[in-house]
């Protein structure tokens, strides 16, 4: 019980690494908040939680959107009156060069994958500081720190939550501490057009020979969500199979 009766709002959590958190932080006796714009994933994996015993709030919200945003936090505190813990992890991958991506998708990807975060915390920071501080974790992605073709706007989105995640974690000490995950090549809904063919050839590139999971990653939350990780802040964990730590030569 690394996180018992702690409020955790996890955004993204309809589907992939946000419902592999989710289940593991309510099994931690986390009470947790699911936020997704996916209302079917959203209240399934909710309702799955109070099924098996555990404590869930589904919120529907667009986190692209800075009214919903506001909602969300104001709903939280009505219903728990506290926040402790905020995974800050849905995203939105629209491919594109930077000629090819158009204006309304470029705007679209930096909401909701940076300006998201910034959102999440402009809202609820004040509650949750004045309330005695808590944990931020911050999705982002091997794309933070290496590069990859035909993805501006993503790539562009996740190298800014890293520099996000450094200024928050010093505006906010010692009260917050803020940590980002960068997940490598992890099987989830993002994934849903990727061939098994593909999937196997992505794997021969990570050192660990296998793709992610989503409890892959979700452990790593935990430990970022816990005070097993009471002395980390303004940094990051890469948990990629080693996908970075190796030159592919063709
Ligand atoms: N899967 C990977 O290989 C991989 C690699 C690196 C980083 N990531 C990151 O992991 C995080 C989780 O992605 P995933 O792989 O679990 O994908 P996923 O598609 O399985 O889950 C993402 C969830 O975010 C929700 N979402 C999208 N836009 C939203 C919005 N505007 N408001 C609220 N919810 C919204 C979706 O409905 C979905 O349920 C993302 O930040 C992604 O960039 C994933």
């Amino acid at each position: 019980m690394l996180l018992k009766n702690k409020v955790a709002l996890i955004t993204g959590a309809g589907s992939g690494i946000g419902r592999a958190t989710a289940r593991l932080f309510a099994r931690e006796g986390a009470r947790v908040v699911v936020v997704d714009i996916n209302a079917e994933g959203g209240q399934a994996i909710a309702d799955e939680i109070r099924t098996a015993g555990g404590d869930s709030l589904f919120i529907h919200a667009d986190v692209g959107k800075m009214e919903q945003v506001r909602a969300l936090i104001d709903n939280v505190y009505q219903h728990h009156g506290r926040l402790d813990i905020i995974h800050s992890n849905a995203a939105a991958s629209i491919g594109g060069t930077a000629p090819e991506i158009s204006e309304a998708d470029w705007d679209w990807t930096i909401a909701v994958c940076l300006k998201a975060t910034w959102m999440i915390a402009h809202c609820a920071l004040p509650r949750m500081l004045a309330g005695g501080g808590g944990v931020m974790i911050i999705t982002g992605s091997v794309h933070s720190i290496r590069g990859y073709a035909n993805a501006s706007a993503y790539q562009a989105a996740k190298g800014g939550v890293l520099a996000l995640t450094r200024s928050l974690a010093i505006d906010h000490a010692p009260t917050l501490r803020v940590n980002a995950i960068l997940p490598g090549a992890v099987e989830t809904g993002l994934w849903k057009d990727v061939t098994l063919e593909q999937r196997q050839k992505i794997a021969q590139h990570c050192i660990l020979r296998r793709n992610g999971q989503p409890e892959d990653i979700a452990n790593v939350a935990l430990f970022l969500a816990s005070d097993l990780s009471a002395y980390m802040t303004g940094t990051y964990l890469v948990v990629d199979g080693g996908l970075t730590s190796v030159i592919a030569v063709p």
